[in-house]
């Protein structure tokens, strides 16, 4: 095995705290006026990210593919896919990274490929394949998970849509293929990978039924799926065997992996990978108490990545409201450890319209980003492939120049973040209040709509709002940071 998270020595890995940023390519930058983000649009913008202060940015997919899942239906695994430019570009791409000081991390994708990869008519065992469907797994978008193929008369198993057949990774020729993969890109000068649904690598070997559910999936899925406990169709004990074989390959790369489990089943994969998100957090209702108990289960792994949002899930603006836009900022970027600002939340993006892309309608998380106040957001002088949602009314141009904008504070919080210390200590406060301890510093967010008495005294050193720094109350709605008095 090759140096993993336990090989990491003395000194802090550089993700240890880092801020990521995920880029969604298409909805990024448009520079060639068709309307779809590209790589050189996002060397474009690249700016903004040294400008924000993250250390690190993550591309979703970037592969050719026939578009059935947005990209990740991937049909050539060492290729860009055209409309988002060439592999000299990415290589551009990867060189503005390294002398902005950006990591930059891809997408990988190793749970199925696109049904038009090759590899499915050449090298068809190395997918799973039953004569008939041999048990009642369902599609993570609904439907049951095993498809005919015309073809061969055969059924083959997909864990997402159709067009996605799941690779064997029992098979050891798939283990050899993603390896060349993972070492493809390191060579061209990527830091890491976050890894795509890990939680769908390894199945049953013996395709057993899911049982019916025994109670609520302790994170939402289809409701298809959310009736049986995928017991079976995922989440398979010999996972390491995957996860080892892709460590191997990656070395002292990053592996952030896509874990759709609760934190108490993150360990086995955390034996292979550096960090695992942390979707118990999404997912936590916006309730003191609640966030309380899942960032105190996920803090004592070490190595989750805090994430709100991504593109799969409603806008942070639209699922908790606006107002709760800057708590939020304060939460995710104030937790110790690594933490994903997914594009647009910074400026406070919300749903657009569903234009019928995703089938499973989620085109309404990934509209085109909004530089410029005017209709078209800066993103492209061509017809975007999701129309803008409201530039006009927030857009980076706009937020830059006021100090007190929810960008801006992005921007005060990341740079605070470097001064924070220790590891998460939940503490005593009023209800509603979420209080935390990081090394000489607390922070309060007050999520009840009263104020409330803050949990520390000491010099505030960030609010969400000029009225919080009146120390004594937190306001409704509001949150602090706070450095203790040295007693
Ligand atoms: C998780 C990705 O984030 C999502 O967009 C995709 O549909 C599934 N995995 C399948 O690859």
């Amino acid at each position: 095995m090759g140096a993993g998270p336990k090989a990491t020595g003395g000194s802090a890995p550089w993700w240890r705290d880092a801020v990521f940023y995920q880029v969604y390519p298409r909805s990024f930058q448009d520079s060639d006026g068709d309307g779809v983000g590209d790589l050189r649009g996002i060397v474009s913008r690249l700016e903004h990210l040294t400008w924000l202060g993250v250390d690190a940015l993550w591309l979703s997919p970037i592969h050719p593919s026939p578009m059935a899942d947005s990209g990740y239906d991937v049909s050539d695994y060492t290729g860009i896919d055209p409309t988002l430019g060439t592999l000299e570009d990415f290589d551009s791409l990867a060189a503005g990274c390294r002398r902005l000081g950006l990591r930059l991390l891809i997408d990988l994708v190793p749970s199925h490929t696109s049904i038009e990869h090759p590899w499915f008519r050449l090298h068809p065992d190395w997918y799973v394949w039953a004569d008939e469907p041999p048990n009642n797994w369902r599609a993570s978008f609904g439907g049951p998970a095993w498809s005919l193929d015309e073809g061969s008369g055969r059924h083959y198993l997909h864990s997402f849509y159709p067009e996605q057949p799941d690779l064997d990774w029992r098979n050891p020729e798939v283990r050899t293929a993603f390896a060349e993969v993972v070492r493809f890109w390191i060579g061209r000068g990527v830091d890491g990978y976050r890894v795509d649904a890990l939680d769908r690598l390894m199945k049953d070997s013996g395709l057993r039924d899911d049982p019916p559910a025994s109670a609520e999936p302790p994170l939402p899925l289809h409701p298809e799926q959310a009736a049986l406990d995928t017991i079976h169709s995922r989440n398979d004990p010999e996972i390491g065997l995957a996860l080892a074989a892709l460590r191997d390959a990656a070395g002292e790369a990053l592996l952030v992996g896509e874990v759709y489990l609760p934190s108490r089943e993150l360990p086995r994969y955390l034996e292979h990978l550096d960090l695992a998100f942390a979707f118990e957090f999404l997912h936590a209702p916006w309730s003191a108490g609640e966030i309380g108990e899942v960032i105190a289960a996920a803090a004592k792994l070490e190595r989750v990545a805090w994430v709100l949002s991504n593109h799969d899930f409603p806008r942070l603006g639209s699922r908790l409201g606006e107002e709760a836009a800057r708590a939020a900022a304060l939460l995710l970027l104030t937790l110790p450890g690594s933490s994903f600002i997914y594009q647009g939340d910074e400026i406070g993006m919300v749903n657009g319209a569903d234009e019928g892309i995703d089938r499973a309608g989620r085109d309404r998380f990934r509209h085109p980003m909004q530089w410029e106040p005017e209709p078209g957001g800066g993103f492209s002088e061509g017809t975007p492939w999701l129309g803008l949602t409201d530039p006009e009314r927030r857009s980076v141009a706009a937020q830059r120049e006021d100090p007190d904008s929810l960008l801006a504070l992005y921007r005060r919080l990341i740079a605070l973040r470097r001064e924070l210390e220790g590891g998460l200590d939940v503490i005593d406060a009023p209800p509603d209040m979420l209080a935390y301890a990081r090394g000489a510093h607390v922070v309060a967010i007050n999520l009840g709509v009263e104020p409330a008495p803050a949990p520390a005294s000491g010099v505030v050193v960030l609010a969400t709002s000029d009225e919080s720094c009146n120390l004594g109350a937190v306001p409704a709605g509001e949150g602090l940071v706070i450095r203790r008095a040295v007693v």
